[in-house]
């Protein structure tokens, strides 16, 4: 696919580089198509700018939010058993890295690794790196600034190590099942056949704990969406009036999901890169769905994308699954 560069070769000095500030086109293009359409939407990919991520790793330590700590103490309990597996000079590659705090689980087992985060937000991306060099200080990070969603192409070769896929915190919940088989499909080419992947997925459970798990009574949740709007009027010469909006999470019982959407308390007018748009009271824009599985579900979901369950674990009151995977013959 690329000239594989050497084991010295690989390009590490990026995240040492300052960057300007550079309103992206992609996102001026989402948001005004996602505001035209009927039933309004904005991909959730867009939340996260500098405040937006950081405000997701506030959610991570709300209270009501279960799945970061349940994952964290599944990745204590199991990652020994991962690098046993994987051998200890692995390649890790992350989708969608954020602050790599779990992340650092992982590589404690696996002393010799690579690590290649992968990000959407590259300023995010070059702190977390940092932090996790300072920790690791032999660990070789190769960061990519890139949306895992558009197939990534590795800046290195694999040198006959073992590659691990880590996608934790149920980000593929987040992606509509017919999605999420795509995704999980180009990570195995990504990663080639034999790879193995570990991937944290949300379950079904109660729909009022679900739902209070991203309504948090501190409100981090709905200053996370909200900002969704404020980056609009930043970035984007917006006059969206952001406090005349509400943060609501619904369970979808048909489609096994949550929703989060931006509700408008009452009829509102405003405009966005010059272009008018107009919203109803109680009429929302579909922001971010959170898909959850039964067991049976997640196999069926790796199954179908080509990769076949290895271990299966998950806390006593089966909350959410870490699963590690292995691609092979279809
Ligand atoms: N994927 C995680 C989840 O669905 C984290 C996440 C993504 C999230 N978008 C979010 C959490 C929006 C809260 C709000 O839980």
């Amino acid at each position: 696919m690329f000239t594989a560069p050497r084991s010295d070769e690989i390009f590490t000095e990026q995240r040492l580089t300052p960057r300007r500030f550079q309103p992206d086109p992609a996102f001026r293009e989402d948001v005004l198509n996602g505001l035209a359409q009927a039933g309004k939407a904005i991909p959730a990919r867009w939340f996260y700018d500098m405040r937006g991520s950081q405000l997701f790793e506030a959610i991570t330590q709300v209270p009501e939010y279960y799945p970061t700590r349940t994952e964290t103490a599944l990745l204590h309990g199991h990652a020994a058993a991962v690098a046993e597996r994987l051998g200890a000079d692995a390649t890790v590659v992350e989708f969608g890295s954020g602050s790599s705090i779990k992340t650092r689980i992982l590589l404690k087992a696996l002393p010799r690794a690579t690590y290649v985060p992968i990000d959407i937000c590259g300023e995010f991306l070059d702190e977390a790196c940092l932090a996790l060099q300072g920790l690791f200080p032999a660990l070789r990070i190769v960061p990519v600034e890139a949306d895992f969603m558009n197939p990534v192409s590795l800046p290195l070769r694999r040198e006959g190590r073992a590659m691990l896929g880590f996608f934790p915190g149920s980000t593929i919940g987040n992606l509509t099942p017919f999605a999420a088989v795509d995704l999980l499909r180009s990570m195995r080419e990504t990663l080639g056949e034999q790879a193995h992947l570990l991937i944290g997925i949300d379950r079904v459970k109660d729909p009022a704990r679900l739902v209070s798990a991203y309504d948090d009574a501190g409100g981090v949740t709905a200053l996370f969406n909200l900002n969704l709007l404020q980056r609009i009027n930043r970035e984007l010469g917006g006059t969206i009036p952001v406090g005349e909006f509400r943060h609501v999470a619904r369970w979808n019982e048909d489609a096994s999901r949550i929703e989060m959407h931006l509700q408008a308390r009452r009829a509102i007018r405003f405009e966005v890169a010059g272009q008018a748009f107009h919203m109803e009271s109680g009429e929302t824009i579909h922001t971010e769905n959170c898909h959850k599985y039964r067991p049976g579900e997640i196999r069926l979901l790796l199954a179908a994308s080509g990769w076949g369950e290895v271990e299966h674990w998950s806390d006593a009151g089966g909350d959410f699954s870490l699963v590690l995977a292995q691609g092979g013959g279809d």
